[in-house]
């Protein structure tokens, strides 16, 4: 129930701390270290390439979840949209474990793919919200995402916690490859949520970022480099799913390979600025906007901030960004979607899970 929230998707944005504050006490063993199954730690380490396989929200999450696990674990990584890796399948490696990334558990897509790797012998494991579900069930391994259920169309907490146990996933992975030491995951996703909540308590800051910059806009870009390039994707995905404001992610250096050309007087960008080996390069990328006539909103994070920056989030892991830059992009697309009278927990042509191919 939504309680005295006005929508889903504002409770799902506000649960998302406390939905953290699950996760580690999920994966935790009884000596309070971080713990994942032997068999899914066994079927990691013996694959030489993973490949992740979903659609939408939860492929952005697998982009992300590609950097930890190659980080943490060494272990090289693909991610693929399901729809695409079913008729179009790269050569495979020799040993590979395919991971299903589904809120649902149910989306058509992922769940061709997974029959397709199982008929060739291959392994699989689903990370979904939902227990019992589909990939749940005819994969060999599944974790959960604890995330509670996810009403909205637009998946918010269920991202968020897509990160959180592909991130425990890879560490604990790397711990026991040795690649991993003297990294204190529980403690930094605890600074994670304590993060969040401090975002999730200034709402009204984006709900006038959202009035400002989206009010009357045909269009919007979001640009990042890295980790928040990332994230930009989704938060154009959120924007364009639930406000229908034509919106795009893009690689900051790419955007002078032709995107720049719909640059106009006005046109909103919104900048991730949380990664500090590139953060000169991004704000070069903002400035090459604003000389064509761009409305620039940068988020950057406490420690790299600068005068011109719109909003700075507080300070986590550089690795772990993605988990606290994405919900100002979140209320921001909520907020905007509310100013422009859209049906914010129901858009138009959309269905919660998609289960036709
Ligand atoms: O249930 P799934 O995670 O497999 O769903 C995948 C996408 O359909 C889903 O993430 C969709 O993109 C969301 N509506 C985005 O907010």
């Amino acid at each position: 129930e939504k309680g005295t929230y006005p929508h889903y998707m504002l409770k799902e944005i506000d649960e998302q701390p406390l939905v953290m504050r699950k996760i580690i006490q999920a994966y935790q063993n009884e000596n309070n270290e971080l713990h994942i199954d032997e068999p899914v730690v066994g079927a990691m380490k013996e694959a030489d390439r993973i490949y992740i396989i979903a659609a939408g929200t939860s492929y952005h999450a697998g982009l992300v979840g590609k950097q930890f696990i190659e980080k943490s674990a060494g272990i090289p990584v693909e991610v693929h949209v399901a729809s695409e890796f079913n008729y179009n399948m790269p050569l495979l490696s020799e040993k590979p474990l395919f991971i299903f990334i589904s809120q649902s558990g149910e989306t058509a897509d992922s769940r061709a793919v997974l029959v397709q790797i199982k008929e060739m012998g291959h392994k699989a494991l689903t990370i979904t919200n939902v227990a019992g579900s589909t990939l749940s069930r005819e994969a060999d391994y599944t974790l959960l995402l604890h995330a509670g259920p996810e009403i909205a169309v637009a998946s918010t907490k269920a991202y968020t916690a897509q990160l959180a146990v592909l991130a425990i996933l890879a560490h604990v992975t790397g711990q026991s490859c040795g690649t991993v030491q003297d990294f204190d995951l529980i403690q930094e996703l605890g600074i994670v949520a304590t993060a969040m909540e401090a975002l999730c308590d200034t709402k009204e800051e984006f709900e006038e970022i959202a009035r400002e910059y989206l009010s009357t806009t045909r269009n919007c870009f979001f640009i990042g480099r890295s980790l928040d390039f990332y994230v930009g994707l989704e938060g154009s995905l959120k924007l364009k799913e639930i406000s229908y404001i034509q919106a795009e992610g893009f690689a900051g250096g790419e955007l002078k390979h032709g995107t720049i050309a719909l640059i106009e007087e006005g046109t909103p960008v919104v900048a991730l600025a949380t990664q500090e080996a590139v953060n000169l390069s991004i704000r070069g990328n903002v400035k090459e906007v604003v000389a064509r006539g761009a409305n620039p909103c940068i988020i950057s994070m406490k420690g790299l901030e600068d005068e011109e920056d719109r909003f700075v989030i507080p300070e986590v892991n550089p690795m772990l960004t993605p988990l606290i830059s994405v919900i100002p992009l979140q209320l921001i697309s909520y907020y905007a979607a509310l100013h422009r009278d859209c049906d914010v927990d129901k858009p138009r042509n959309l269905a919660k899970s998609v289960t036709v191919e």
